[in-house]
Formats: structure tokens, sequence, C-alpha cells
């Protein structure tokens, strides 16, 4: 099928290639002309494990054609899949710009011909968007609305786009369905047909309730501190039962990423809106809010001298394997300790690049031992595979005061422990 792709930031990229290693035709549109020059040179604008070589093999054998011109875009294709940004506005609303933008300009740039055509919101959006956006499109009849969420995850983009959990496919119309069924054809997932709304609404359900996991275990992991006990092994056993389930209960310095945050927001506004407290919701973003501050008084921050030492920073995306570090916890984590008069040096392996524009004063260096040379403390930050397994020898024997602060609760206690470091988790 010819598909249309609006918007190649992490979704539309990673929908685009798994589209065109599925047999589809792909073209992408996206207003950021530099990232198009880019993209038609073969360089991805984003790191994401094994997406440079299938982008490479799909540009050698079934290549994606990548646009700036509306007009590339605005013929022969029968499904505008729309990828575009929705980030919160300063009230926590997603902001839809880009969304009525996008959409403005297809209502009045794609021909009208006797074809239906799908115009599919991949972009995560409040309830009730593919309803306004029907009604924005309401003059043209051969274009059908469609919701279809995604749901993957930065850091395995490709595998999820590739295998999804679920389709999710809003739709009341029997053109769309059909469309829509050849497209994910060659998907192996379950598909679930249901309404715009509920499709809306399922994407927003999901990502607040990963949300309220995390936060709960972060809560818990705070009374794990005071009654002793250990917060990684009640997730442990927790997770035995089916009903809860083992994932997202990893207590640490706090969830980020460009979804989390942001669709927890919107969702708590949809719901004023309507007259309606989501109090678990809200009450999950706020312990998100403090988790950082919470985790830092570990440090002793406002009663310490940190005059002349070193606080070795390690790992600043918000998860591992991507280098995004929209609301990354590290970003509150060096806005509260710039000022304390300590010498922050950081290492990561793919994102100091993007922190250094907004800390240009902090040091960046090229590996995690440079950052840990004659440090006072060392805190874990993003659970780098590389970060997890140092060489703690090393790594003892380089430290100026053996102190770790481990963020995410991945390194091995008993061991450092016995190594003669001062370790401190979260929640243990
Ligand atoms: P992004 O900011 O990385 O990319 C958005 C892209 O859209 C940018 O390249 C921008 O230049 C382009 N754009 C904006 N207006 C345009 C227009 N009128 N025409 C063409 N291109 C335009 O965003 P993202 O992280 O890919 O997220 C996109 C959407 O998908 C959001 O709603 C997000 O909530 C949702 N989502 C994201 C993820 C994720 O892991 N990042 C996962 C699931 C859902
Ligand atoms: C999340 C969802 O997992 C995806 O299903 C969804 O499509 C996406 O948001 C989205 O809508 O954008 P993502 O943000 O890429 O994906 O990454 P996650 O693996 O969910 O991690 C989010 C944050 O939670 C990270 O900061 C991570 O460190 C943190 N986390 C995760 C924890 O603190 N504890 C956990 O147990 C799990």
């Amino acid at each position: 099928m010819n598909i249309a792709v609006i918007g190649t930031g992490y979704v539309g990229l990673t929908t685009a290639i798994s589209f065109a290693i599925r047999g589809h035709d792909v073209t992408c549109l996206d207003v950021d002309h530099a990232k198009i020059e880019q993209l038609k040179n073969g360089i991805l604008p984003i790191y994401e494990p094994q997406m440079d070589d299938a982008f490479r093999q799909v540009q050698e054998q079934h290549p994606i054609r990548f646009t700036s011109s509306v007009q590339d875009v605005a013929q022969d294709h029968p499904l505008y899949f729309l990828c575009v940004g929705t980030p919160s506005d300063t009230n926590g609303k997603a902001d839809l710009t880009y969304v009525i933008e996008a959409i403005d300009t297809l209502k009045e740039r794609i021909p009208v011909s006797n074809d239906h055509k799908a115009v599919v919101l991949k972009s995560t959006v409040p309830i009730g968007t593919a309803s306004r956006v029907a009604k924005l499109l309401s003059v043209r009849e051969d274009l059908i609305v469609v919701s279809n969420p995604e749901f993957l995850r930065e850091g395995s983009a490709l595998v999820d786009s590739l295998h999804p959990s679920r389709i999710v496919i809003g739709t009341q119309s029997a053109e769309a369905k059909s469309l829509m069924d050849e497209v994910y054809a060659n998907f192996q997932a379950p598909v679930l047909y249901t309404t715009w709304n509920n499709a809306e609404m399922i994407k927003y359900a999901s990502n607040a309730f990963l949300a309220t996991k995390i936060s709960f275990m972060n809560e818990l992991a705070r009374l794990c501190e005071r009654v002793g006990a250990d917060i990684t092994m009640v997730a442990q056993g927790m997770g035995l039962d089916s009903r809860i389930g083992g994932e997202f209960l990893r207590a640490g310095i706090g969830y980020g990423g460009s979804c989390f945050p942001k669709d927890t927001a919107a969702l708590v506004t949809v719901a004023h809106d309507h007259q309606v407290e989501l109090s678990i919701v809200e009450r999950a973003m706020r312990v998100n809010q403090s988790q950082t501050e919470w985790f830092l008084q570990k440090l002793n921050v406002d009663d310490g001298d940190w005059h002349g030492k070193k606080i070795a920073i390690l790992g600043l995306s918000f998860k591992p394997d991507t280098d995004d570090i929209r609301e990354a916890p590290s970003l509150a984590i060096l806005k509260q300790l710039t000022g304390v008069g300590a010498k922050l040096v950081t290492y990561d392996p793919v994102a100091s690049y993007h922190v250094r524009r907004l800390y240009p004063a902090v040091t960046y260096v090229s590996t995690p031992y440079e950052a840990l040379d004659q440090a006072n403390v060392a805190i874990l930050v993003t659970e780098w595979k590389e970060l997890v397994e140092l060489d703690w020898t090393r790594v003892h024997s380089i430290m100026k005061s053996p102190v770790l602060l481990d963020g995410r609760n991945v390194w091995p206690v008993e061991e450092l422990r016995a190594l003669g470091f001062e370790y401190t988790g979260v929640g243990r």
C-alpha cells in the first residue's frame, strides 16, 4: 500500500521503517527541512538500537521517500498516518497545534477523489480529538478519520513497532476498517476495533496506569526505608502474582520521557474539563515530581560542604538505549545540584550532546571512569548496561571516597559492600 507518514520523530520514523519492512511503500513528510535532508542522506536523527541497520537495509531494498514538500505526499496515498508531536502546554493540556496544522494542510492539499482515504491519528491525542478532526474534515467526504494510538517504547521502538502488544483501531467506517486490515495484514498482534473515544482513552489509560504503578512503588520505597524492607525483594514477591505482573515495579528516581509526564498531565486536564477528579493519577504525578528531590536528600546537599568536591553523574537520557532527554530525571538532578558548590561531571554514551546545551557549565566526559576519577560520590541516574557492569575494583581504586548512590537499584549491593563501598539505593 502507499502510505504517507506525517512527522518523522521517534514514532513517525519507527512507523515508516516498520511499514517498509512489512512491504508497504512509504513517503515521509516533515516540516523540519534539516531533518529531511539528514534522512535523505541516510542519517537517522535519533538514537535507537537496531534502527540504523534496519534503516540502511530498508533504504537499499525498499526505500522510504523523504520530503518536506506537501505536494509530494498529497497524491496517490490511501493512508495518511499523523505522527506529529502533542507536547504539554503551560497548563498541562495536550497542545494540538501541530495536529491541527497538519490536518488543515491535508484538507487543502489532498486532491478530492472518489476513493476513500484514511487520515490516521497515531499521535497521542486527548479524548474527543478524532471527533474534532472529523468536524474539521467534514467538507471532505473522501477523508475518513481513524484513531490508531501507538504503544512503542523508546529503546525498543522498532521491535515494539514490528511486534506490537496490540493494535487498537478506532473507527466505525467499513472502508477505513478494510484499509487498516490491509495495513496490518503482515503484523502478528491482537487487533481491537473500537470507537474513536475508546481508542484515545485506551492510550491515555495505559500510560497513566504504568506511571501510577511506578509511583506506587516509589512511594512504597520511602516506607521500605523506614521499616527496614527492601523494595526490590518486595517487587519480586509482588510480581510473582500474575494479577499484579512483574513489570513496571522498579522503584528509582522517578519516571521521565516524552510521554508519561505529559500524558498523565493531559489526562488530568481532560478529567477537569469534565468535572471529574482523577485523584490517583494526580497523586502519581506528585510522587514523581518529588522523587528526585527525595532521592537527593540522601546526599545531604543542604547540610554538607560541597565546595571543591566532585560528583559523578552517570547516565543522562531518561532511560537506557535512547538519546532522548525529555523530562529526564537527570535534568532535575542537575538543576538541584547546580549551585551547591561541587564540580559536576557527567557521562552518558549518547545523550551528553543534548544536555550540554542546557547545562554548559557541567563537565561532560567520554568514559564512566573519567567521571568517577577522584569523585567524592557517584550517582547512577540511567541504567545503561555499561554503567551497570562497571569494573568495581577499578572504580574503588579511582574514587576519592567510595560513596555510591544507586538511583535505579541495579548495582550489586552485596559485592559493593564487600569491596568497601558505602552503597545507598532506593527503598532498600
Ligand atoms: P517528535 O517530537 O520526536 O516528532 C514529531 C515530528 O513531527 C517532528 O519531526 C516535527 O518536525 C514534525 N512535525 C510537526 N508538525 C508537522 C507538520 N505539520 N507536518 C509534518 N511534520 C510535522 O515526537 P514523537 O516522540 O515522535 O511523538 C509523536 C507523537 O506520538 C506524540 O503525540 C507522542 O505522544 C506519541 N507517542 C510517542 C512515543 C515515543 O516513544 N516517543 C510513543 C508513543 C506515542
Ligand atoms: C512509555 C510506554 O511504556 C509506552 O508503551 C508508550 O507508547 C510510550 O511511553 C509513549 O506513549 O510514549 P517510554 O516512555 O519510551 O514508553 O519508556 P518506558 O520504558 O515506559 O519508561 C518510562 C520511564 O519510566 C523511564 O524513565 C523509566 O526509567 C521509568 N521506569 C520504567 C521506572 O522508573 N520503573 C519501571 O519499573 C519502569
